[in-house]
């Protein structure tokens, strides 16, 4: 029997769908568009940021289905292998009634242009599925990508409020059609490796871990692809080509996480969305990071390990990791190195990985008892706001008041995320007092030298900087109490 398959296999809404003709950049947009003339999906932005093209995708995770609301747009087809596939046409019922989630829109006006519409009505579905009573917050983080330009936000909250009183969520398709769609999917999951086109035109995906470290030995300038969130924007706005291309997004033992004493490993494909409980629950100043992340879409399908492999020096997740003390495990075939992630990122756009090498999972020690570990993310905008400074602390005090160890890193100072090594040096043996930490922050021009561009000027990032060692100090020095107004409450 073979071992290779050369068609995708997906549910799109109720129908069974087998493609052998993918291109590896095909996006599922314009499949949804294009191809099947489905255009209650909208295209706004191409880049995974106005949530006009929101989708449903259906998974199987340890034996179960979850359903989670993704950008199109930015979403390979060839990742969708033995998925789900939900999009707004699957929601009017046969006999036109609108579903719960449409029919509050209409209600409350939630709709003016109608253009970002759909995409609200499935974020709002995902939400409902899961929590049917949701909180103004739950409401917000769902919608933290979606955007309206007439604003019309307002209506649309009052819409997702109300909607638990139009319908149960128990008595939705996709919960009770739950156990047939769980079987389709299994029985798509045939264990096979999937290989469609040829040489330079190929799409890959591989069957498991160790097929994938094989091919990478084979094809080992293949561009993998994981969550997309990054490389769909090499597509949609930058139109290079990525091909061959190895999809490892539904690769099992990739999105495993396993929690030790004093360690958490994470796979390196473990989503933001599934690393969060695991995550802010043991390293709590890592849960309003990762909630900052994107929007909701975006933590779905983006991975830890991509942020890493990406090398981005305003990526969220190295600084933190990096003060932390991360180490990387890199795979080639069988053989495996460790990494420490800082030593990972070599320049700009440069990365301590070998051809046919891939980033297998990141190792995070847990802060020590007497350390006090902190991380903010400095934007223009709370929400779906790309970096201008982070600033990651992790510093430990001894029983008399003096610094034993700190671990500083920052994001958007530098080309890589780096390290304050002349700031820690400072700090290190002396009290942990105001007049120390003054005298650290002199030592900033020794570790970074700031670019101005479109997010801030060097000027700025250089006071953020130190800004935000002062506000450790002050907060970890003042009982833990936060300096800033955390979030902005509507008034009823
Ligand atoms: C709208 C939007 C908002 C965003 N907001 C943020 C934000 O707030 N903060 C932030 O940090 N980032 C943000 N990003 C960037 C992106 O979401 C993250 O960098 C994400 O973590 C990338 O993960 P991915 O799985 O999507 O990676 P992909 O796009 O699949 O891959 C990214 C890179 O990593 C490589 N790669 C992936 N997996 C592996 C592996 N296992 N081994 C080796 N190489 C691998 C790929 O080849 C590629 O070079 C945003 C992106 C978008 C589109
Ligand atoms: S079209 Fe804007 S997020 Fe996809
Ligand atoms: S209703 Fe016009 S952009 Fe949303």
């Amino acid at each position: 029997m073979s071992t290779t398959r050369s068609e995708i296999r997906f549910l799109l809404n109720g129908e069974a769908v087998a493609l052998a003709d993918v291109r590896p950049d095909e996006t599922l947009l314009d499949f949804l568009r294009l191809r099947r003339s489905m255009r209650g999906t909208k295209e706004g932005c191409a880049e995974g940021d106005c949530g006009a093209c929101t989708v449903l995708v259906g998974r199987l995770a340890n034996g179960d289905l979850v359903y989670e609301g993704v950008n199109a747009c930015i979403r390979f087809l060839g990742s969708l292998d033995g998925c789900h596939v939900v999009t707004i046409e699957h929601l009017k019922r046969p006999d036109g009634t609108l579903h719960p989630v449409q029919q509050a829109m209409v209600d409350f006006h939630g709709s003016q242009c109608g253009f970002c519409t759909p995409g609200f009505v499935m974020s709002l579905y995902a939400l409902w599925m899961r929590n049917p009573s949701p909180s103004n917050y739950a409401i917000e983080k769902a919608l933290q990508g979606n955007l309206c330009r007439c604003t019309g936000y307002e209506a649309i909250v009052k819409a997702a409020c109300a909607v638990s009183s139009y319908g149960d969520a128990t008595r939705d398709p996709l919960k009770t059609e739950r156990a047939s769609v769980l079987a389709t999917l299994k029985e798509m999951k045939d264990g096979k490796r999937v290989k469609i086109g040829s040489g330079d035109e190929q799409l890959l995906i591989p069957a498991d871990a160790d097929d994938l470290a094989r091919i990478l030995e084979a094809e080992p300038t293949a561009t993998i692809v994981a969550g997309s969130t990054d490389v769909g924007l090499w597509v949609t706005k930058f139109m290079r080509r990525i091909a061959p291309v190895v999809f490892v997004g539904g690769i099992d033992e990739l999105r495993r996480i396993s929690v030790e004493d004093d360690a958490i490993t994470i796979g390196s494909g473990v989503s933001y969305t599934d690393a969060f409980e695991v995550l802010s629950s043991r390293i709590s100043s890592l849960g309003p990071l990762l909630d900052r992340i994107g929007g909701e879409q975006i933590r779905n399908m983006g991975t830890i390990g991509g942020n890493i492999a990406n090398g981005s020096p305003i990526g969220d997740m190295p600084p933190p990791l990096i003060a932390l003390g991360a180490r990387l495990t890199l795979r080639k075939g069988d053989s495996r190195r460790t990494v420490e992630l800082e030593d990972f990122f070599i320049d700009y756009g440069k990365q301590d990985r070998r051809p046919g090498e891939f980033v297998e999972a990141v190792h995070i020690p847990l802060p020590k008892q007497r350390a006090r570990f902190a991380v903010w993310k400095v934007t223009k905008r709370r929400d779906e706001d790309i970096t201008a400074v982070l600033g990651a602390f992790n510093i430990s005090i001894d029983s008399d008041g003096t610094v034993t160890s700190a671990r500083i890193a920052y994001g958007g100072m530098a080309v890589t995320p780096k390290r304050a090594r002349a700031v820690e040096a400072v700090l290190v043996g002396q009290p942990w007092t105001m007049e120390t930490v003054e005298k650290a922050v002199g030592a900033y021009p020794s570790d970074f030298k700031p670019i101005t561009d479109m997010r801030a000027s060097a000027e700025y990032r250089m006071l953020v900087a130190r800004n935000l060692l002062k506000r450790f100090f002050l907060e970890s020095a003042d009982s833990g109490r936060p300096l800033q107004v955390k979030r902005y409450e509507v008034m009823a």
